[in-house]
């Protein structure tokens, strides 16, 4: 098809509509399971969310301390506005805790299985990174405590609920890393599907900032509340921290219309919870028809799942490739795939697949 035209010199608008037709019938061929993303998407919901709302001034920058939606994260939280950092997304917040405190003689911590952006953050402040085993697809607090003790001051990362295992701490266990770790070590914990567990033992650390002043909670709008493309995030930890943290990011980072969207979203309570329901009824789903197979590497808590398809890995990724579903792959693990929870009907058709996969030894 012609897409350009060439009188202009420069793509026509028809042009470019004719393309974004094309990008969206490829996309709604391919099924995404590979972000944990929200299947149910922002839902068409904000027109209506921000009809009645003020005017966005977008012609101004926006306000530099973005004081409508710190407040309105500072009542949906029950926490002091000047304890709440937002940034462009968690992994902007991840980033400028990297930049504000893995500097000279501090060193990264991690886990072995645990959300790859830490590592990348380590590496690219250039510090020392300790990796820690983990066990059982789950943060091991004793060996996390114990490097940061054998190498710190360092920060320490851990992701609870666990991406891409889907492990989760309990709430008891998060203190305990907490207190055996000196206070001279941050510790961050990313709670970035934090709006999907459900299961008993597991809480929040927003609660511990109070006592623990090396306690960083980060949190995202990216997942249960559907707004990946949006790029909002935030960070709660004590007052000096959140200094520190704002330090090192240019001002105007977060637009007005995200802004404004994510106040209205932190109203949409309905939504979060149709997200929540999905994200449950389809892990059942998934439990149900896949654990008499030994696939599932860990019950999953959150919106992903993590399967061991040991060394057949390769053809379970063919096969779904080839029905026009892209997974999570890790390149350097053999052994592991990880498949984002869709709607029903995309769930039931992976489902389909993989049991396939097992039952005829590849031969779809
Ligand atoms: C554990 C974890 N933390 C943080 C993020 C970053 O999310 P975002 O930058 O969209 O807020 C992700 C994204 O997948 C994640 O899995």
């Amino acid at each position: 098809m012609q897409k350009h035209d060439k009188n202009m010199g420069h793509t026509s608008p028809v042009a470019q509509r004719v393309d974004r037709m094309d990008k969206e019938i490829e996309a709604r061929r391919r099924v995404m399971l590979m972000r944990n993303e929200n299947p149910l998407g922002d839902s068409n919901r904000f027109p209506t969310l921000l009809d009645g709302s003020r005017m966005l001034d977008i012609g101004r920058y926006p306000d530099m301390g973005y004081s409508e939606l710190i407040r309105a994260l500072s009542r949906h939280l029950e926490v002091d506005s000047e304890c709440i950092a937002v940034g462009a997304g968690s992994s902007d917040i991840l980033w400028s805790i990297g930049r504000a405190f893995l500097v000279a003689g501090r060193c990264a911590i991690v886990s072995t299985i645990t959300f790859e952006l830490y590592e990348q953050i380590a590496e690219s402040m250039g510090v020392p990174l300790h990796k820690v085993d983990s066990i059982l697809y789950s943060h091991d607090i004793l060996g996390l405590a114990a490097a940061a003790e054998r190498k710190g001051p360092g920060v320490v990362f851990i992701d609870n609920p666990c991406n891409p295992a889907g492990s989760y701490l309990r709430g008891r266990q998060v203190i305990d890393l907490i207190e055996l770790i000196s206070a001279k070590s941050l510790i961050v914990i990313d709670e970035a599907y934090f709006e999907y567990v459900d299961v008993e033992g597991y809480s929040t650390s927003i609660g511990l900032v109070k006592k623990y002043p090396n306690v960083i909670v980060t949190r995202t709008f990216s997942k249960a509340f559907g707004l990946a493309g949006l790029r909002l995030g935030y960070c709660v930890a004590e007052p000096a921290i959140i200094e520190m943290i704002n330090e090192v990011r240019p001002p105007f980072l977060i637009s007005s219309i995200a802004s404004e969207l994510g106040v209205a979203a932190l109203h949409d309570h309905a939504f979060v919870k149709q997200s929540r329901q999905l994200a449950s009824e389809e892990r059942k789903r998934f439990l149900n028809a896949l654990r008499p197979t030994n696939l599932i590497a860990v019950d999953p808590v959150a919106n992903f799942i993590f399967l061991r398809v040991g060394c057949d890995k390769t053809r379970f990724v063919d096969v779904l490739r080839s029905q026009n579903i892209s997974i999570r792959e890790f390149g350097n693990d053999p052994e592991h795939i990880r498949i984002t929870i869709g709607l029903p009907e995309e769930n039931m058709f992976v489902i389909n697949i993989l049991m396939s996969c097992k039952q005829h030894d590849f031969s779809i």
